[in-house]
């Protein structure tokens, strides 16, 4: 078997035990969990999205007037409740504490308002889709999409079932979780001060859509509010080339700008192989 075969065959079969034998020219040396503390605040400078996850607190006897509205049934407590977030990272410290603008009446922020850390979930989305891919033996071959599994009778050319849905492997690819809990930015809502309008407008260059519910608008009360990074946990991609594991907060905080707007991650140059290391980028 090609070497190419033998990994894609292991590849389908199970996950990091398989990463020793696929191929690279490299003798593949792993970053540290600094090196992947840059990367990963490359990540958070250049992402806009990201799931932000809290716990729903104890039920009280509801005289919410938003659970009666949104209809929220009772036992709740203690559950785990995970949505896409608007985030950006706007400070001016360069420590790696996402900005958010938190919209007081959103479930997130009324589950922080009642207590509950958060994790803020991120992956890196490469801007430009893999030159070369890593290939399956079946999509070498041909390519068939998922449906065609499940309904035989449809023919493998039709053209709207050849294309995979995501054009990279995204198991390949850095993504991170931060843990730790939301407060307020100290003058981040009087827009006429320093601190307002700079969070404004750099909010609002990442957002523009955000302009509508910025603090003091009419329709909303929001809010600049930091995550403050307590603990940082990171999956590089596959196990044999990247860093899995949790980096110490204070090489979170440690990175700096420079680091970090020197770093090129996968993707953002065209015509990338995905197998390609960190130090090819
Ligand atoms: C939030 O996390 C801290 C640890 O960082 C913990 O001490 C605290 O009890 C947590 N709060 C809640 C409401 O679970
Ligand atoms: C953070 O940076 C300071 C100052 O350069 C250094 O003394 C410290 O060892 C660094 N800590 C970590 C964990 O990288």
């Amino acid at each position: 078997m090609k070497p190419a075969t033998i990994a894609s065959t292991l590849l389908l079969s199970c996950c990091a035990a398989a990463a020793a034998v696929f191929p690279s020219d490299h003798d593949l040396r792993i970053p540290t969990s600094y090196e992947s503390a840059i990367l990963g605040r490359r990540i958070l400078a250049l992402t806009p999205l990201g799931t932000i996850s809290t716990v729903f607190p104890k039920d009280k006897p509801s005289h919410d007037d938003v659970a009666a509205e949104e209809r929220r049934p009772a036992g709740l407590d203690g559950m785990p409740y995970g949505l896409m977030e608007y985030i950006s990272d706007c400070e001016d410290d360069n420590l790696g504490n996402p900005t958010i603008l938190a919209i007081t009446i959103g479930t997130t922020f009324r589950n922080v308002a009642a207590g509950s850390n958060v994790s803020l979930a991120v992956q890196w989305t490469p801007p430009h889709p893999p030159a070369k891919r890593i290939e399956s033996t079946q999509t070498q071959n041909k390519r068939r999409s998922w449906l065609s599994y499940l309904l035989p009778g449809l023919g493998t050319n039709e053209k709207h079932h050849d294309a995979t849905p995501l054009p990279y492997s995204a198991a390949n690819l850095p993504r991170f979780s931060l843990l730790g809990h939301l407060e307020p930015i100290e003058g981040g809502d009087d827009r006429q001060g320093e601190v307002g309008s700079r969070l404004a407008r750099c909010y609002v260059a990442t957002h523009p859509d955000a302009k509508y519910w910025l603090p003091g608008n009419h329709v909303h009360e929001a809010h600049f509010v930091r995550l403050v990074v307590e603990q940082v946990y990171w999956v590089g991609g596959f196990g044999d080339r990247a860093f899995i594991g949790w980096i110490p907060v204070e090489e979170w905080q440690n990175v700096t700008r420079e680091e970090w707007q020197k770093a090129r991650l996968p993707g953002e140059k065209k015509g990338w192989k995905e197998w390609s290391v960190w130090e090819d980028l």
